[in-house]
């Protein structure tokens, strides 16, 4: 079983697939949790490049052909085996961030961008994708609350306000995405509680995994 979790800042992601793993666990299943970019060796150094401040002079091509070089890798050297090892592989983005930050964000024409995927995931798609989906102003106010917890208010604050349009975008690209793939991708709304959020995954996940148990 191979289950992605996508969806723009604020949304919770980490704490839920933390509460995905332990709840696969509890049916008895061995979890292995890995993140795009950066899930490999040499993913490590392609995070560190991708998301250094100092590169902001990223090509929007360039940046394109990083994804998809840490996506190839992560396919072939950690992925891939995890499941051939019988494990349930959570990723932390995957293939959709693609289509919708590089595609709907910077505007590359996505069914290009999906050619590429292909490519890249060598024939291994996700059984399923989890979208949470948050309006973008809501998840600033998580992230800004937050950071006001963590004294960076000022700073990281001004950050997450200046790029509000492009996190409206980036929602509005995911749902576009999901409703052209409603077989894969599942959308939950990720504006109550954790523990709401959760049992909507959860339905989501024995919908498409233990319904016949
Ligand atoms: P990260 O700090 O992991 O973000 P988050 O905590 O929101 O998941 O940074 C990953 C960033 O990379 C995020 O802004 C989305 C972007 N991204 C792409 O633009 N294209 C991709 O293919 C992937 C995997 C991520």
């Amino acid at each position: 079983m191979f289950v992605t979790f996508e969806g723009i800042e604020g949304t919770g992601k980490t704490t839920q697939i933390q509460k995905v793993k332990k709840y696969f666990e509890s049916r008895g299943k061995e979890v292995f949790l890995t993140l795009e970019p950066g899930g490999s060796r040499v993913g490590q150094e392609l995070r560190k490049m991708l998301l250094h401040v100092d590169n902001k002079d990223l090509t929007p091509i360039t940046e394109l052909f990083l994804y998809l070089a840490d996506r190839a890798q992560h396919i072939a050297q950690v992925i891939r085996p995890e499941l051939e090892a019988g494990k349930v592989v959570l990723c932390d983005r995957f293939a959709d961030s693609t289509i919708v930050y590089q595609g709907y964000g910077r505007g590359l024409d996505t069914k290009i961008l999906q050619q590429f995927n292909e490519v890249a995931v060598d024939g291994l798609w996700p059984d399923l994708t989890v979208i949470l989906d948050i309006d973008p102003e809501l998840g600033l106010k998580r992230a800004t609350l937050r950071n006001i917890e963590d004294g960076k208010a000022e700073e990281e604050g001004r950050f997450e306000a200046e790029h509000i349009s492009f996190h409206k975008r980036i929602r509005e690209g995911y749902l576009t995405w999901a409703a052209l793939n409603r077989d894969r991708i599942k959308v939950a709304d990720a504006s109550s509680t954790p523990d709401e959020v959760f049992k909507r995954i959860k339905d989501i996940i024995d919908t498409r995994f233990f319904t016949a148990d």
